[in-house]
Order: structure tokens, then C-alpha cells, then sequence
């Protein structure tokens, strides 16, 4: 495509003066004698928003069986949700046009809410650290740059929860770490603006059950005993085996969830204050089963000061078919409170925004799904805008806080026969029908232009695909379809 030649050199010369300035501002910021020390930093990591605002964010069940989508909670809330979070595998699998499942996510669940709402991508590498390649890594850059492109601002959260031991990749802090920096050089080379997200599972609980020796690599047994007394407890740090350090990340987060006492098959209230056991470790004493209070590994100190910080994914589930209730509870609350007693104890509470002002973002987990403590299945309801009387409680919870929220922007949507999504009048890609047809950079790609990428070890064997991608992100940026 030799019309395209200009934009491609254009393309090039721009994502190389954004890493120019990436690492200009990192030398400066270093050399700098008070950046030292455990103040927060103004308001400028990549999609920070001002101090004293914060996102609230959701993560929908987008699923076919499902049929929620961001357009419709947007209505329910009767406000412009700021972010929506979806997930996909790398390597991308295959999709399934009749679940749904797989592929890469549907970034038109977005666009067509006729807002500027980003889009919060949560990859996970269900293959393993090593099931991958850089490749791979290329490829979702070029994909997150095109919803850039389509003027909406990008999270990618990689491998969350790596420090618990139900995911693939658990307990490899290692790799992890490894796998991570070349993550961040790979994506920023492709999307410079992308967040990445580093996000382990909050320490309240940790080390979650995990024996030190079950940790298949010494190396990583050395590193999750932090204070190196030979075993693995809730002495030991919960996340700076994981952490890969502050040049790499952009903004911290957590999952956290209230789900009640283990096995957590029956409705119960939270105690006060649990919302804010994310930010200090601290989980609140609960008499009636015994439970004292235990400092867990703070994370508000440690990881909200030189980078902003998030709760990535988090939620109170109500029991649908609750079964295990304890004779002390002698009445059951309802799904109104139990809720309730989440949103108001974090989300609406002003108190609490105000006491951790660098948490700037609260992600909702907007699902129902079935899970399984003890061996006792339980269908759980995290969502917050879906039962009416709960939804009618939050909105008006909501509205004492409202402004200290950033809402997403209401976007024109194109002239019509344009195509494209609301707003954008750049083609999102939509979840592929065949992987192997429409993975990106299958592109064919020059190999000769060796222009502008440093030499630096590990590139030389991508260099030839990067270039391919720029390519093709300059093809979107010029509005030619995305299709291979
Ligand atoms: C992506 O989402 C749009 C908007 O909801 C929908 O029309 C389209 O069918 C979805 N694409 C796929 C492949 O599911
Ligand atoms: C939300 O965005 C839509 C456009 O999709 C707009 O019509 C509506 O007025 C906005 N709602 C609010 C509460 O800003
Ligand atoms: C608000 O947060 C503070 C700090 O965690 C807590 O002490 C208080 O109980 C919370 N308020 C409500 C209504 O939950
Ligand atoms: C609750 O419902 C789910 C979904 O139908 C089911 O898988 C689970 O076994 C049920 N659990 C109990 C304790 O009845
Ligand atoms: C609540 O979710 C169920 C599916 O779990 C769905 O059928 C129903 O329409 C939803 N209600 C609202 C108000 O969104």
C-alpha cells in the first residue's frame, strides 16, 4: 500500500518522540533529590483524573446469556458511566460467535453509548506466563492504540490476582515481574497512552492458603518470604514479590470484595469499615464468629503515592440461594442492605473518599455468577444496579457524592451511513470470527524499514512485526477498515 507510506513514516516518528519524552521525563523525575521521598505525586499519570475527582467504573456480564451491556446500565444509572472493563485471553483465543465467549473484546459495547467512556481491557494469560509471545504482546498493543484512536482512553490490566493461587500464572513472581517490564516496553511502543494497571489480589486473607513449598521455583520461594523466616504467612508482604516498580506501572489497584464468613454461602452485613480494610489491610473484628481484627499488608501507603490507585474490580455479593445461616443470625438482611452496606461504607462515603484521596477509581463487579467456597456452590449477586430497589437506593446514595465523580462525555454519534460506532469515526475492531484471520499482525509486513526503533536487546526479532503494526495503526488512523 505505497499511498500509505507517509502516514506509516508519520506514525513512526510520532511513537518514537513519545518514548523520547516517556524516558526524558523519567531521567528528570529521578535525578530529582525530593522525588524520594512517600508523597503523593500531583495529578499526571496517563488517564489520572484531577485531584479530588474519581471514576467509577463497571464491569458488565457483556456475555450473550447475559445481554447487559454498558448502553443499558448507563440507563439504569441515569448517568454516563467513565469506564467499562471487559476481558480477553493472549494469546487472543478463538471466538465463539454463539456464546460470545473469547476473541478480542467487542469495543462497540462502548462506542455506541454515544460517550468518550474508556475502555478498560483486563487480559489474562490463561496459558501461562510463558504461553505467549512478544508477538502477542505487539498485537494487543495495536489493537488498545485503535481505541485511542477512536477517542477513548485505554486501562490494560494484566494477569490481576497473580499473588493468589487460582489463576495459572500464581505464585511466579519471577517471570511475572519479567514478563511485565516487557509487557510495558512492548505496549507503550504501540500505545503510548495505554494505563497499565498492575493489580494483585488484596491482602485481607493473603497468603490465602498458599504453602511456601507448593511454590514450584526457589527463586520464587525466596521471594514471597519476604522476611525470610521459612514460611509464607500473613507476615510476609502480599504484593512487592509481584511489584515490577513504579517506571513500569501507571496506576496501582486491587480487587476487593465483601462476601461475607467463610464459606460464604449466607447473607450477612459487613462490618464498618471493611471498605476501607483495601486501602489499610486491616480486617475489621467480627465477634459472632470469633473474628479479630489482623493487620494484613497496608496498600494505600505503599502503592497510591508515586502512582494513582484503583479497587480494579470490587463488589458485595448478595447469596441468591443462600443456605449455611448461623443460629446467631436470627434475621437475614436483605440484598438492599447488604449492598448497601458496601456502597455506603466506600463508594458514597465522603468520609472515606476524602481520608484516601489518591484511590481514583472504584470499578464494580456488575455481575451474577455461581462460586464456590468450601465446596458450596453459591449463586452471587454483585451488582448494584440491576434488582429495583437496590438500584433506587444506590442512585440516590449517589447523589450526595455525584461531583466528586467524572462522568463520561456525551460524543455526537457520526452522520448516519457512515459506520463506525457512536462517535468514532474510526472503525473499533470487533471481536474476531476467526482468530486466524483476523489477528493483527498476520499483516504482511516490510521487513526492510529499520528506521526509527533502538536496537535494544529484545526488539530485534519484533522490529519487523512493530513496524507492520504501525502500519496498520496508521491505516486506522487514516480510516481504512481493519480488515485483513
Ligand atoms: C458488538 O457489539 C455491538 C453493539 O452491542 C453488537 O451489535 C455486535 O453484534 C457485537 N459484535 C459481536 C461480534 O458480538
Ligand atoms: C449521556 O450520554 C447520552 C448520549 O449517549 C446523552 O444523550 C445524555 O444526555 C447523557 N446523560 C447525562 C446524564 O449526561
Ligand atoms: C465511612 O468510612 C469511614 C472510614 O472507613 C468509616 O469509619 C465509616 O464507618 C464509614 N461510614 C459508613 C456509613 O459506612
Ligand atoms: C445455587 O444456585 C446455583 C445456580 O443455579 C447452583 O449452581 C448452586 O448449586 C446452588 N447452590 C445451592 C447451595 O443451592
Ligand atoms: C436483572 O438481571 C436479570 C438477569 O439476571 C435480567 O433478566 C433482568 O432484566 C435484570 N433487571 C434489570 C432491571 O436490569
Amino acid at each position: 500500500m505505497p499511498s500509505l507510506l507517509p502516514l506509516v513514516l508519520l506514525a513512526l516518528l510520532s511513537t518514537a518522540l513519545a518514548q523520547n519524552t516517556r524516558s526524558a521525563s523519567r531521567t528528570s523525575t529521578s535525578t530529582n533529590p525530593t522525588s524520594t521521598a512517600p508523597v503523593p505525586a500531583a495529578a499526571t499519570a496517563v488517564n489520572e483524573p484531577a485531584d479530588g475527582s474519581i471514576y467509577f467504573g463497571l464491569w458488565v456480564d457483556t456475555s450473550v446469556t447475559s445481554g447487559d451491556s454498558p448502553l443499558n446500565a448507563n440507563a439504569r444509572l441515569g448517568r454516563n458511566i467513565s469506564w467499562f472493563q471487559f476481558s480477553q485471553n493472549i494469546p487472543v483465543d478463538e471466538y465463539n460467535d454463539v456464546t460470545g465467549v473469547g476473541g478480542i473484546i467487542n469495543g462497540t459495547k462502548v462506542t455506541e453509548t454515544n460517550t468518550d467512556a474508556g475502555i478498560y481491557v483486563t487480559v489474562y494469560p490463561l496459558q501461562g506466563l510463558g504461553g505467549f509471545t512478544q508477538q502477542d504482546m505487539a498485537a494487543l498493543g495495536v489493537q488498545l492504540q485503535s481505541y485511542v484512536t477512536a477517542g477513548h482512553a485505554v486501562f490494560l490490566r494484566f494477569a490481576p490476582e497473580m499473588n493468589g493461587n487460582w489463576f495459572p500464572y500464581a505464585t511466579q513472581p519471577t517471570m511475572f515481574v519479567a514478563t511485565w517490564k516487557t509487557l510495558y516496553t512492548t505496549i507503550k511502543q504501540s500505545c503510548p497512552t495505554c494505563g497499565m494497571v498492575w493489580s494483585p489480589n488484596a491482602a485481607i486473607g493473603y497468603p490465602y492458603g498458599i504453602a511456601l513449598d507448593t511454590v514450584a521455583l526457589a527463586a520464587d520461594q525466596a521471594a514471597l518470604d519476604t522476611n525470610g523466616d521459612g514460611q509464607l504467612d500473613l507476615n510476609d508482604d502480599a504484593y512487592s514479590p509481584y511489584y515490577p516498580g513504579d517506571d513500569y506501572v501507571d496506576w496501582n489497584g486491587v480487587s476487593y470484595y465483601y462476601k461475607g464468613n467463610y464459606p460464604n454461602d449466607y447473607n450477612v452485613i459487613q462490618p464498618p469499615g471493611f471498605f476501607e480494610g483495601s486501602m489499610t489491610g486491616v480486617l475489621p473484628e467480627v465477634d459472632e464468629i470469633g473474628q479479630t481484627q489482623t493487620q494484613y499488608t497496608p496498600f494505600y501507603n505503599n502503592y497510591c503515592m508515586a502512582n494513582p490507585c484503583m479497587l480494579s474490580e470490587s463488589g458485595a455479593s448478595w447469596k441468591v440461594n443462600q443456605t449455611g445461616i448461623p443460629s446467631w443470625l436470627t434475621v437475614s438482611p436483605t440484598q438492599e442492605q447488604v449492598e448497601g452496606a458496601w456502597w455506603r461504607d466506600g463508594i458514597t462515603n465522603a468520609t472515606f473518599l476524602s481520608m484516601y484521596p489518591r484511590l481514583k477509581m472504584i470499578m464494580n463487579f456488575e455481575w451474577e455468577k455461581v462460586e464456590s467456597d468450601g465446596n458450596v456452590p453459591t449463586l452471587r449477586d454483585f451488582r448494584l444496579t440491576n434488582a429495583t430497589d437496590v438500584l433506587a437506593a444506590f442512585v440516590a446514595d449517589f447523589e450526595a457524592v455525584a461531583q466528586r465523580y467524572v462522568w463520561a462525555n456525551y460524543v455526537p454519534p457520526p452522520p448516519s451511513g457512515s459506520g463506525g460506532g457512536g462517535g468514532a469515526q474510526i472503525p473499533v475492531p470487533q471481536p474476531q470470527v476467526s482468530v486466524h484471520r483476523a489477528t493483527p499482525y498476520r499483516a504482511t509486513v516490510p521487513t526492510s524499514l529499520s528506521l526509527f526503533f533502538s536496537s535494544a536487546q529484545g526488539w530485534a526479532e519484533l522490529r519487523p512485526y512493530a513496524l507492520g503494526l504501525t502500519a496498520l495503526v496508521a491505516g486506522v488512523l487514516a480510516g481504512v477498515s481493519l480488515v485483513l
